[in-house]
């Protein structure tokens, strides 16, 4: 998996919670017709044209989410992408985790949840985040890593 000349390079984790694996055929007025299978191919060959390692994951379990961004800790995963989908109303475990890890994430949502139902307005994520994408469709996925490529902690 890691290759020599890849030492060094910037390790980036992309994480979805539960149901968007059904992307592509789940409410597509919302979140579009793209598959997270082809979201996560289209990132895993752009990170790689950054000289970046990608991996993807995606769960529908609240407990497995949390265990994957504590691992993360572990494999020295320097930026994180997340979806938490309907987790981000509703987990503190999941914000625990990330506050526990202390790694930079970007907090992305398909749709726009500031223009849905009152409930998508609060997320535990939120001001735990560098930053927000929301509304961008599958393209904030892609911005999400342009701005994990270029980031060093600075701003
Ligand atoms: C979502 C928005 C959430 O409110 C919803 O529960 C999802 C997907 C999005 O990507 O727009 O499952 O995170």
């Amino acid at each position: 998996m890691s290759h020599p000349s890849m030492a060094g390079a910037k390790n980036i984790l992309v994480i979805n919670g539960p149901n968007l694996n059904l992307l592509g055929s789940r409410e597509t007025e919302f979140y579009g017709r793209d598959t997270l299978e082809a979201i996560n191919t289209r990132l895993v060959k752009r990170a790689g044209e950054g000289r970046a390692r990608l991996a993807a994951y995606q769960s529908n379990s609240e407990a497995e989410l949390v265990e994957r961004i504590q691992q993360a800790r572990a494999e020295g995963v320097d930026f994180i992408i997340i979806n938490p989908a309907a987790y981000t109303h509703t987990s503190v475990a999941m914000r625990d985790a990330l506050a526990a890890v202390g790694i930079p994430f970007v907090e992305v949502h398909l749709s726009n949840v500031f223009a849905r139902e009152s409930f998508r307005r609060e997320s535990y994520f939120t001001d735990l985040a560098v930053g927000i994408i929301s509304g961008l469709g599958a393209r904030g996925y892609e911005l999400a890593l342009e701005f994990a490529l270029e980031y060093s902690g600075k701003q």
